[in-house]
């Protein structure tokens, strides 16, 4: 319900209605210092509600022992919010190591520039001006983005919590450029929600993951904001995803979405998918 009623909103009024939400908890965060220095104030991660912090050294941790991350790796970021994945990784990567990052929220990648990039200037980070109906009302097409990076420049990747909010044309397109720019044996971490024939959202408890609307090998949630979250056929993800763009699943960790229930804290949501370029 609320989750509606907040896509209700324009997503540039979005912004407002988080940052009134947060002020208490920000105001009382900022005077108090409880605020880890490089972790934006709760109204303005735009992101998601998660534990900002919990997620993002998660992931450091999953890149080195599933990815084969070292400090030297040269890593690409896509849709980088407002840093989630960078911040862990500016105690990790060191001067021979590189990230680039980019996101169609101007507001993320500025603060990511003004706070991140100030200090750490191999991290660098675009704003690129894409449409994508969640988080903008406006910009260039996703599907014909040709990523602004040198072919077999990465050894590393992650695409967390962004191809749950594009559709297929999109995601399928960002997969061969991400296929194109990453170095043969590179890996890295992509997130999705999957499903299979079986897939029934009645049988789903919570609303916050009922995939209601079913076009063949994907499904969405919210018809009127088709970006708000978006679900994957199996076969599609194994053929049309990554098969087809010379990558391979390597290993996964299921989402508790499909049961909506969380058995650890640190348990994500969506599946991870974690991938390497043959
Ligand atoms: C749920 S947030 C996740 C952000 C970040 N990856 C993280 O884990 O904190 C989804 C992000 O995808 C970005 N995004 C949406 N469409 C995009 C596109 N076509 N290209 C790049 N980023 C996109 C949004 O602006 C937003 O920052």
């Amino acid at each position: 319900m609320l989750r509606n009623l907040f896509y209700a909103f324009p997503p540039s009024m979005r912004y407002w209605v988080r940052r009134i939400y947060y002020l208490p908890t920000d105001i009382y965060e900022g005077a108090t210092g409880k605020r880890h220095p490089l972790q934006p104030p709760k109204g303005i991660i735009y992101t998601g509600s998660g534990d900002y912090l919990k997620e993002s050294y998660k992931r450091l941790e999953q890149l080195k022992k599933h990815c084969e991350l070292k400090s030297s790796s040269h890593i690409l970021d896509i849709g980088s919010g407002i840093g989630r994945i960078a911040v862990p990784l500016t105690e990790y990567l060191d001067h021979s190591g590189k990230y680039e990052g980019f996101d169609v929220v101007k507001l993320g990648v500025d603060w990511c520039k003004k706070n991140i990039s100030s200090q750490f200037p191999q991290f660098n980070f675009r704003y690129i001006p894409l449409m994508n109906d969640l988080y903008r009302s406006d910009g260039a097409d996703p599907a014909t983005f040709r990523f602004p990076y040198d072919d077999n420049s990465f050894d590393s990747c992650v695409v967390n919590s962004v191809f749950t909010h594009m559709v297929p044309e999109e995601v399928s397109h960002y997969m061969s450029e991400l296929s194109r720019v990453l170095k043969k044996g590179g890996k890295g971490i992509v997130t999705f929600f999957i499903y299979d024939d079986n897939y029934n959202p009645d049988t789903i408890k919570s609303y916050d993951f009922q995939f209601r609307y079913d076009y063949e090998h994907y499904r969405l949630m919210d018809k009127k904001v088709k970006s708000a979250n978006v679900a994957y056929k199996e076969n599609y993800l194994k053929n049309e995803l990554l098969q087809k763009n010379g990558l391979k699943e390597i290993k996964r960790i299921n989402g508790f979405w499909p049961t909506g229930k969380r058995r650890h804290e640190i348990d994500d949501f969506q599946d991870v998918v974690f991938i390497e370029k043959t």
